[in-house]
């Protein structure tokens, strides 16, 4: 390797690690030629080294000895590429600390200690990239910083985590049922560690957080994001919705709106003829509109170990040029919190399925429990009874959250309304 190699100290050889390590390995003339630099991996952190691996590494460049990477002076960047967020938390500090430029997908960490990890990267003059943590292999953060940096950003809505929206692709078109959807996904190496993060949409927060910082200016706790996830969305209700000319996915919204920022991701409602209605398995897609732009969307995997290796090996071409060339990408800047709304202030149609004794009045009853909300409904349906349930899809027109809440409350006193089962929100069809 040549003099002006930059030297690379590896935090993890799993999924995105092995993708990182083969591109690298593969891409070697190319990522030279492109940056007039070397790229030498010299030290890979694993907890077991004697584990079968997806890529052949030299059995001696694997250690468990953390040390050994963050204390080598000759290593210029720590790629940190384990997940969680207590060790990998000390660990890209003490790299920051040691003056290393770090490069990590850990969208847990950077949505949850971004703040304090720039504020370290910058008093030590160095820099800290995270393109792989949102979207996989699909550019969003740079685009976000720098293509679209001349815009307001009004909102981003999108698909931006590939295992859930893999499961519901396979609960859709082939009627797979949840566990072996996820089975599946986890097999591809789309899931994280404990599953429940992308199932009750913590990932999806997570990113939503990470890019809505860069969109609209403001510092966002994980807590700001209105979270619900994909567990209890249920076969019938992706066949009711498909009936009604629909399809679930499982969004990521954030606008800037006239009283505040406003942030969710949910199970959606989205209609068949919009784009994102075929984004399907563990592809991602996401619209961003800014008041000069208008509508951008951005599609690709979001996830796997070749995708995301590549966000990887691109953040570590640019740290490479900063270290070695003294060309410097722009700093993230320090933003104060700007106003957060709550999700009862919002306002949206909804997808209700309840479970009713099927007896006369209760369209009645609903009727009236929805108008004297003044909640308009688009259409109300009985789709089917046994054992003398019947089950009643209602879609109502774009309504304030509290106002449902406030009819739902209602209909739960019903004596004939057995159970609320499903509330989505939906995209209007246009
Ligand atoms: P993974 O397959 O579970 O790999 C984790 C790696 O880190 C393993 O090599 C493991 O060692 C090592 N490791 C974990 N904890 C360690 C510790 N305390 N000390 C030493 N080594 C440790 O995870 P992954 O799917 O590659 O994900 C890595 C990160 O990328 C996560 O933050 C994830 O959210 C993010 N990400 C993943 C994807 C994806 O598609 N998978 C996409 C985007 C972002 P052993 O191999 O010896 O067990
Ligand atoms: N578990 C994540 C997903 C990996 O399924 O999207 C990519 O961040």
């Amino acid at each position: 390797m040549s003099e002006e190699a930059i030297k690379i100290g590896l935090l993890g050889l799993g999924t995105v690690g092995s993708g990182a390590y083969k591109i690298i390995e593969k891409n070697q003339d190319l990522l030279k030629s492109r940056t007039g630099i070397g790229f030498e991996v010299t030290k890979i952190l694993v907890s077991n080294p004697q584990k079968k691996r997806r890529v052949n590494v030299p059995q001696e460049l694997l250690t468990t000895d953390t040390s050994s990477i963050l204390h080598d002076p000759q290593i210029d960047v720590v790629v940190e590429l384990m997940g969680g967020v207590t060790a990998s938390y000390h660990y890209i500090k003490e790299a920051l600390e040691q003056g290393k430029y770090v490069v990590t997908a850990n969208k847990d960490l950077m949505a949850t200690k971004g703040e304090e990890l720039h504020r370290l990267a910058a008093e030590k003059n160095v820099k800290i990239f995270y393109e792989a943590s949102v979207g996989g292999g699909i550019p969003l953060i740079r685009p976000l910083q720098n293509s679209l940096g001349a815009n307001r950003i009004l909102r981003i809505m999108g698909i931006i985590n590939g295992t859930t929206n893999y499961i519901l692709t396979k609960m859709s078109l082939e009627s797979m049922d949840f566990d072996s959807a996820l089975a599946e996904a986890q097999a591809k190496g789309f899931a994280e560690k404990d599953p429940s993060s992308d199932l009750e949409g913590w990932d999806a927060a997570y990113k939503l957080a990470i890019l809505a910082r860069l969109a609209f200016d403001s510092a966002i706790d994980i807590d700001d994001v209105h979270r619900e996830g994909i567990s209890m969305v249920d076969i019938r209700d992706i066949q009711y919705a498909k009936e009604l000319g629909f399809t679930i996915k499982l969004l990521a919204i954030g606008e800037d709106l006239e009283k505040g920022i406003a942030l969710k991701v949910h199970p959606t409602l989205v209609p068949l003829n919009h784009p994102l209605a075929s984004v399907n398995h563990e592809f991602n897609a996401l619209f961003v509109e800014g008041d000069a732009v208008g509508e951008v969307m951005f599609f690709g995997r979001g996830a796997g170990e070749m995708p995301t290796g590549s966000s990887v090996v691109a953040d570590l071409m640019d740290a490479a040029r900063e270290i070695k060339l003294g060309d410097k990408s722009p700093s993230l800047q320090p933003s104060e919190k700007r106003n957060i709304l709550p999700v009862s202030e919002l306002v949206s149609p909804f997808y209700l399925r309840l479970q009713a004794t099927d007896e006369p009045g209760v369209f009645g009853y609903l009727a009236t429990v929805f108008g004297g909300e003044n909640i308009s409904l688009d259409m109300i349906i009985q789709k089917r009874s046994e054992g003398g349930i019947a089950e009643i899809v209602l879609v109502t027109h774009a309504v304030q959250e509290k106002k449902l809440e406030a009819a739902l409350n209602k209909v739960h006193k019903f004596a004939a309304i057995e159970r609320v089962a499903s509330v989505y929100r939906v995209i209007e069809k246009k």
